[in-house]
């Protein structure tokens, strides 16, 4: 689409004036690089002191905001493909704008729609909130499509419009355009009519501009890092996959990792050690639990019926050769949370907590966190699964045995706080069947 030619004054007028008009009429809209010139037009200050062009009070507005925008700009660079970067990009915009509402949608290529990824100022469940890139009547999906800049000064006098968060009356979209196109909007809102100020608009304009390029970057970044994922998920499948093992094993101890993990956040005994970050690495590295079984002959590994104590000692080397594959992998190609926490998981997941385990035969808190918990779950995955060898056992009796090794075998904490959610673990294996 193209802005009419008309002069820079009539846009502003128009935008200014109450901008948003019901589809097939022309859009009240400004290009980003029309606002560097509006923002010219309009540099006047009524209020100035003699020999200034500002009021003293605009000077600190200006520095706050500057400040702030420092700030906000030095969080965005310091931020993490893991760590949760729109909520904080959304709150940090909230408060350099100081305008009521903002949010952040984020295009969601497979369903086509734009999810709300980050809201400040509205009380609005995220994870519900999707609009779909037919509603034009929203100025959001109209700033994305379009990719202009959206200015609606008061709605409830602009028919066809529907607003994003309910009670707002002024509402500014700003497309956030990638190397590729569009990948998101921004959403200025208030709940007074009369739009935003100049001053404003071209505030958000370089906040927005900024957001797109963390933004790319931080995509980039989390694509690049749930490739690698992915692929050594894959490579902890495939090493199960020899075992005779193609069902849903791997993907189980992950879901129930993940679970355990979810419970201590807020257990006593645990506060401090684990964290979010900490357990998504966990749902991770948990798949490489048996990857050392790669190395296990096939005569060993495939021998159906019991093993006799030279194979056992054989098969039990497993997580000696998980341990070193992992650490080799990270002496070639560098080490990152993930593979560490896989490292430990593989050496340690057949420690005991009584310290009769193996490798290394130690015991209570020498074993990693990460382990004690991989060695509750891949327990209970073993019993509840059906093997060539045995049946699966129902949950009560799986959860009777686990009590019964627990403070032997198992950290007892652990135990308990697993079996508390048996519809859960149900879930989990109706999930990931065999
Ligand atoms: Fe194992
Ligand atoms: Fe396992």
């Amino acid at each position: 689409m193209v802005v009419d030619a008309c002069s820079v004054d009539s846009i502003q007028d128009r935008i200014l004036d109450g901008g948003f008009r019901p589809l097939g009429e022309p859009m009240d809209v400004i290009l980003p690089d029309q606002i560097d010139a509006l923002m010219a037009e309009s540099a006047v200050a009524p209020t100035a002191m003699p020999g200034t062009s500002r009021a003293p009070s605009d000077l600190a507005r200006v520095s706050q905001q500057l400040r702030a925008l420092s700030s906000l700009n030095t969080r965005l660079i310091c931020m993490e493909a893991d760590q949760p970067v729109y909520g904080e990009m959304v709150e940090g915009v909230a408060r350099v704008m100081n305008i009521e509402v903002c949010a952040l949608f984020m295009l969601d290529r497979n369903a086509q729609q734009l999810a709300l990824e980050g809201v400040a100022g509205a009380e609005v469940a995220r994870e519900d909130y999707r609009l779909d890139l037919d509603e034009m009547n929203r100025p959001a999906v109209l700033a994305f499509l379009e990719e202009y800049l959206v200015h609606v000064v008061n709605l409830s006098e602009t028919p066809g419009v529907v607003p994003v968060f309910p009670g707002v009356e002024s509402v500014m979209a700003l497309p956030i355009i990638g190397r590729d196109g569009p990948v998101g909007v921004f959403v200025f809102a208030r709940r007074e009519a009369g739009g935003f100020d100049h001053t404003e608009v071209d505030m958000a304009g370089m906040l927005v501009d900024q957001m797109a390029y963390q933004l790319e970057n931080y995509l980039l970044v989390r694509q690049l890092s749930s490739s690698r994922d992915a692929v050594i998920h894959g490579m902890a499948r495939l090493a199960e996959s020899r075992g005779g093992d193609l069902g849903g094993h791997i993907d189980r101890i992950c879901a129930y990792s993940q679970l355990l993990g979810q419970r201590l956040l807020s257990a006593p005994g645990f506060l401090g050690q684990v964290t979010e970050e900490w357990v998504s690495t966990l749902a991770r590295a948990a798949a490489l639990h048996d990857i050392g079984k790669v190395a296990i002959p096939d005569a060993v590994l495939l021998k159906p019926g019991r093993l006799d104590d030279v194979e056992y000692t054989i098969m039990r080397t497993h997580s000696k050769l998980g341990a070193d594959i992992l650490r080799e992998l990270m002496l070639t190609h560098g080490s990152f949370p993930m593979l560490e926490m896989g490292m430990e998981v593989a050496l340690f997941h057949h420690e005991r907590w009584d310290g009769v385990g193996y490798p290394n035969k130690i015991g209570g808190e020498q074993i990693p966190l990460s382990a004690r918990i991989v060695a509750v779950v891949d327990v209970y995955d073993a019993l509840t699964s059906r093997r060539v060898y045995k049946e699966a056992w129902s949950q009560e009796d799986t959860f009777n045995e686990l009590r019964r090794n627990a403070g032997t075998q198992f950290q007892k904490e652990l135990v308990d706080v697993f079996l508390k959610q048996p519809e859960k673990l149900e879930a989990i294996q109706r999930r990931f069947p065999d």
